[in-house]
């Protein structure tokens, strides 16, 4: 059943008391300032503020509809406008990657591997993982390197442009090897509320990272390009060391479903919309409330500060979290959504910049399953990242970004790392290989 309006899981408020309060933030947000001046930064804090005013009101009104869905051989089909309405909204499913047969075979294959492996294989939560962390098993291969999926992840990336690349050679796929997710019904898990992946602090303090923003700082939020790969292609997500964050840039995040999963099956919610939801979100840290709660929603009662250390929803080590009462332009408790049904095979997308969190509750029969499998470009931080992620797939082990798994050519039933499971050429290219 849709969630109503009204009803918000119980993920903790981002407080400046439970905050990251170090006196090196202030400088960060003092060399901004320095750089664009409060003027400009006012100017944009107020016209994010107003656009947000519309946008919300459109997505709390249409909520999971909000989320275009449309079927594989159509996503080769679209038309300028219809990309950008894509682009716009930042997020969406695409339906039947491969037959429900398939993915259903997935599952299955990849749920008695784990079965077989019980006490060996680790994950998230510790007590009763249902987060492998596993990178290499058969159905993870396939559904990274199936030649769908890598045609997909072309066809996505290319939503996206690079003044130094008109011939766009940077949307050849690579393989960033994620995890998996066997989620059993009736555990809630409160882990993964409202975030944002692709660092936190980093989007600041990294000179690189702060220039995508640029346009933002500027005063000119509707001129920001999400989707300009020509800056950010040298941003560092991972500038301040941390588990959660990618050493890879991914163009979309996503994930390939292997079992069905309806809203509050353990499934994903999604704030659907990218560009100025993340300028909010940048800007946030250098505006303090008024001290009115009525006045909440006034963005001109909002006073400009740069001497607060806090930056709201930020600890450097880990993604970017965001609340409603921190985030309240937002209006995070409507405009978070639900995202559609999905069955097996089909595939769900948002933006790097994208707000998104995992449902607390599965009340579902079944277990919620996906392969977290990603668009990943071909750039040079990218490219030289799955050179040393090669070395973990050929000896069974994690990943660089995930460490901590077991050693995989250890378990029984190990696919191997024999290159007859990348799906020729194209996957044995994607996974780093010279073909
Ligand atoms: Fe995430």
């Amino acid at each position: 059943m849709p969630s109503s309006g009204n009803e918000w899981p119980d993920w903790p408020e981002c407080t400046a008391e439970t905050g990251e309060l170090d006196p090196e933030n202030i400088k960060i947000k003092k060399e901004i300032v320095a750089l664009y001046g409060e003027a400009a930064l006012r100017k944009s804090w107020l016209a994010v503020c107003e656009r947000l005013k519309s946008l919300t009101d459109e997505i709390a009104t249409k909520r999971t509809a909000t989320i275009p869905e449309l079927a594989y051989d159509d996503v080769f089909k679209l038309g300028d406008e219809e990309k950008q309405r894509l682009r716009d909204v930042g997020c969406f499913v695409v339906r039947g990657l491969v037959p429900e047969k398939v993915a259903s075979d997935w599952f299955e294959d990849l749920n008695t591997y784990v079965e077989e492996n019980k006490p060996t294989i680790t994950g998230w939560p510790a007590e009763a993982p249902f987060l492998l962390r596993l990178y290499w098993s058969r159905t993870q291969m396939e559904a990274r390197t199936h030649p769908r999926a890598m045609a997909l992840h072309r066809e996505l990336n290319e939503f996206w442009h690079d003044d130094d690349d008109a011939a766009k050679s940077f949307a050849e796929p690579l393989v960033y090897a994620d995890a998996c997710r066997i989620r059993p019904p009736g555990v809630p898990f409160r882990g993964l509320g409202p975030h944002i992946d692709a660092g936190s602090l980093a989007r600041w303090a990294d000179p690189d990272y702060r220039k995508v923003y640029e346009k933002i700082w500027t005063g000119n939020p509707d001129e920001y390009e999400p989707y300009d790969l020509t800056v950010r292609k040298n941003a560092d997500p991972a500038l301040f060391p941390g588990g959660a964050h990618s050493h890879v840039l991914r163009l979309w995040q996503g994930w390939t479903a292997l079992t069905s999963a309806d809203a509050h099956e353990g499934s994903l919610m999604l704030f659907p919309e990218v560009k100025t939801s993340i300028a909010y979100v940048l800007l946030r840290p250098f505006f303090k409330p008024p001290g009115n709660k009525d006045d909440i929603l006034d963005a001109e009662k909002w006073t400009f500060d740069a001497e607060d250390p806090w930056f709201p929803g930020v600890w450097r080590d880990t993604s970017q979290e965001l609340s409603p009462d921190a985030f309240p332009h937002l209006r995070l408790k409507e405009c978070l959504v639900h995202i559609p049904k999905v069955n097996p095979g089909d595939t769900v997308w948002w933006h790097c910049d994208m707000c998104h969190a995992v449902e607390i509750e599965h009340s579902g029969n079944g277990f919620s399953s996906v392969a977290y499998v990603a668009a990943t470009p071909t750039t040079k931080i990218n490219s030289a990242y799955v050179k040393r992620q090669l070395e973990a797939f050929m000896s069974g082990s994690s990943p660089e970004d995930f460490p901590g798994g077991c050693n995989e050519s250890a378990l029984k039933g190990y696919p191997g790392s024999n290159t007859t499971i990348l799906n020729g050429d194209i996957g044995r290219k994607a996974i780093g290989f010279a073909v």
